[in-house]
């Protein structure tokens, strides 16, 4: 068994979490340069937790700027098992709301300007990313969800875009209609291959601001309805958040699904 380690990565509208215990923001220093801010360490019933703020506290990394690999490393340094991402995305579908939650599971990454591997020449490795989310993970915050009330859907499929700005119409029909994506942000890619490559257990909540463009009944998304659902959102997202330690416990045995050994027969250089 394995002490478990909750790592939290709060997107938009999500800066802290209230209630650890022994709780301290602390400075970690990572090979992959200097993480979103500091990250808040403490316990939350009987279990270890360390949260980041993806954007920084005051939002002060733009979702292209945000240091994904010193985050999943600062996260992996302090001993996370597993690492639970909160964040905004606009939605493709009609069920899906603003104010409802997402338990993500897939991913079509359109990134374009962003490190997305710790890995490279000196030591080439590639992880499966096939199953990029931890089921596991997944039915924790499901259940958390639940439990606090919040409207969840299990299962979708997140297209991560570079961003800043938002898409197009013909880019939202597009994903929608072609691609069959469900939900669309700009932050949870390359931080789910990260966290595969770091062999952490990864789930991601998606929390519905809008309809992005494609609605008829909908004009195009702004900023302003954004910050507005959030800010109902986020108090729901912290809620679930605080609702994981009891039921993740603070022991775990090895991952059914292999996350935490991803680089088993994944690093293909040659030992010297
Ligand atoms: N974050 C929240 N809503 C979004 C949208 N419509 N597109 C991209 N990122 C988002």
């Amino acid at each position: 068994m394995t002490e478990t380690l909750i790592g939290v990565v709060g997107g938009s509208g999500l800066y802290e979490i209230d209630g650890l215990q022994d709780a301290a923001w602390v400075t970690v220093e990572t090979p992959w340069g200097v993480p979103s801010d500091q990250i808040l360490t403490g316990e939350l019933d009987g279990v270890k937790m360390a949260f980041l703020p993806r954007h920084g506290r005051g939002h002060v990394h733009a979702p292209s700027d945000v240091p994904y690999r010193a985050n999943i490393d600062a996260l992996k340094r302090l001993g996370a098992t597993d690492v639970i991402s909160v964040s905004a995305c606009g939605s493709f579908r009609e069920e899906m709301a603003p104010g409802d939650f997402v338990i993500v599971d897939q991913f079509i990454d359109r990134t374009v300007a962003r490190d997305k591997s710790f890995f490279g020449s000196g030591c080439v490795a590639h992880v499966s990313v096939a199953h990029p989310t931890c089921p596991r993970l997944g039915d924790a915050c499901e259940t958390a969800a639940r439990d606090a009330g919040i409207t969840v859907h299990r299962g979708g499929t997140y297209l991560a875009m570079e961003g800043p700005q938002f898409s197009t119409v013909a880019e939202s029909k597009m994903y929608r209609e072609q691609w069959g994506a469900d939900v669309i942000g700009m932050t949870n890619m390359p931080e789910a291959k990260l966290a595969r490559e770091a062999e952490l257990c990864y789930a991601s909540v998606a929390m519905v601001t809008d309809f992005d463009s494609w609605h008829p009944d909908h004009g195009a998304v702004d900023i302003t309805a954004i910050i507005a659902t959030l800010q109902g959102n986020s108090s729901n997202g912290a809620e679930l958040v605080r609702r994981l330690p009891a039921i993740l416990g603070p022991e775990r045995s090895t991952c059914p699904h292999g996350c935490d050994t991803a680089l088993e027969y994944a690093i293909i250089t040659a030992p010297e």
